[in-house]
């Protein structure tokens, strides 16, 4: 004991891999449980804005194991690009600091060469990254994924991959008359790549569950966001994997008796990327103060395909049937900066459903398109909140707002981030 989880409470981007980083201070693991290159999570240490889309926000602190959780899909091309990048930025990357998962599953160049062709013909496109990811988890559901643990023998795993190589070719060129990969320049990469990872593979769950034993530390990193979940979320407009507790206690290899915090990711307004239903979307002039020019390493275009991101008031509805999702027993509030200058801003309180007003979600998340927001006007605040250390120090207005998501959730802010910075945030003393 114990194990944390810090979870995106929205459509992700809520500023996890921030989270993550500041509380990594007091971890032994971190463990990164779900998803694949598909998440982008951006890390500020001074003026460095480290780009993280595979490898735990933990890796700045060199004490810190980091682990890719069995739940994921890896890229081993992203992966080792990743690595070569952190190296390039002076940390450690050996096997002695992170360890990968046997039972992770591998992303091909076949899984995204799918994903675009899937894509392009859907009657309505879902908007994905691109990074293969559906493929990928469509195969591990379908028992025939290619797993961590087979990049430990070659000789073995070479006509595993050239079969799956071979299957998506004839999909990709017989049905969806699209090229097929370049099988033997695959072969010739993966092969250097299982050299490369063959050591990082290890027995994750035993390292997890020693730790918790002992008393250690272990955070579980979400990617993605409750919202984007496969089966709680807005399906079909979802990623493929379970980013909630549930999903990271399946991952992790272990029981929810081990839990001490679920903490909520909770960004101050809402964003999602991608298509899909969106009741609180703002209009564009305030979309577009929300979203910033991208000027600023935080403004709100995605950290994986720099795709502008749809931008909207914060939706209490939603975040209360996320809290219910999770269980958090507290949230951490992100980009309350961002909202300094607005002299009204809006929090949806519930939904107007079939002529009826209702405060928690009246439908499944596929039934979102017919949900109308019902407003509750807060007056906004003027001052620059950067400098805020403490509760106190924050405008009467900005903590009025918290205290608002507060009551319509029953959870409690327990830090708020006040900047990407990692000095830049209000730890609450409740
Ligand atoms: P993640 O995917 O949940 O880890 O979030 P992203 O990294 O994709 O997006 C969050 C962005 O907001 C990053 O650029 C962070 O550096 C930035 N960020 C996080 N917290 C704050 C904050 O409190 N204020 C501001 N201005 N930026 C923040
Ligand atoms: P982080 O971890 C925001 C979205 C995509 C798309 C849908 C499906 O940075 O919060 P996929 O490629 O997963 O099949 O795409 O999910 N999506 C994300 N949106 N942040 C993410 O990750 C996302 N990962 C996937 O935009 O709508
Ligand atoms: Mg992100």
């Amino acid at each position: 004991m114990p194990l944390d989880l810090i979870l995106g409470a929205q459509w992700g981007d809520e500023g996890k891999g921030r989270i993550t980083d500041a509380l990594a201070r007091q971890a032994q693991i971190v463990a990164r449980f779900s998803g694949g290159d598909n998440a982008g999570h951006t890390l500020t240490a001074g003026a460095q804005h480290l780009k993280l889309h595979l490898v735990p926000s933990g890796i700045l602190h060199p004490g810190v194991r980091c682990i890719l959780a069995a739940g994921m899909v890896i890229n081993p091309a992203t992966l080792i690009e990743e690595f070569d990048q952190l190296e390039a930025f002076g940390l450690d990357v050996s096997p002695a600091r992170i360890a990968i998962s046997p039972s992770a599953h591998l992303i091909t160049p076949a899984h995204r060469l799918l994903d675009g062709a899937e894509e392009r013909l859907r009657g309505a496109p879902i908007g994905t990254t691109g990074r293969g990811i559906g493929p990928a988890y469509t195969e591990k559901a379908a028992r025939r994924g290619l797993r961590a643990e087979e990049l430990r023998s070659w000789s073995a795993f070479a006509p595993r991959l050239r079969s799956q190589l071979e299957s998506a070719a004839r999909l990709l060129e017989g049905i969806y008359k699209e090229p097929p990969p370049d099988i033997e320049a695959v072969m010739r990469d993966f092969e250097r790549y299982a050299e490369r990872l063959r050591d990082y593979v290890a027995n994750t769950d035993a390292l997890v569950a020693t730790t918790l034993s002992e008393g250690g530390n272990v955070l579980g990193e979400g990617a993605q966001g409750t919202l984007l979940d496969l089966d709680h979320g807005t399906y079909p407009y979802v990623t493929s994997s379970h980013p909630t507790t549930a999903g990271a206690l399946q991952s992790l290899g272990v029981g929810p008796s081990n839990l001490r915090k679920v903490i909520g990711v909770v960004k101050a307004f809402q964003t999602r990327v991608g298509a899909g239903p969106f009741p609180t979307e703002a209009s564009e002039a305030d979309a577009a103060r929300l979203r910033g020019t991208g000027e600023q390493p935080w403004d709100e275009y995605g950290t994986t395909t720099g795709r502008p991101r749809r931008c909207g008031w914060l939706d209490g509805v939603l975040l209360r049937y996320t809290t219910r999702l999770n269980g958090f027993t507290e949230f951490s509030i992100t980009k309350l900066d961002v909202l300094s200058g607005f002299e009204e801003l809006r929090i949806a309180v519930a939904y107007r459903y079939e002529g009826q007003r209702h405060p928690d979600l009246p439908c499944t998340p596929a039934g979102l398109d017919r949900c109308e927001p019902v407003y509750e006007n807060v007056v906004g605040w003027n001052a620059d909140i950067r400098s805020s250390r403490h509760w106190n120090q924050l405008p009467p207005e900005a903590r009025a707002y918290v205290e608002r998501i507060e009551r319509l959730t029953g959870v409690t802010a327990a830090t708020i981030s006040v900047g990407p910075e990692r000095s830049e945030w209000i730890e609450r003393t409740l």
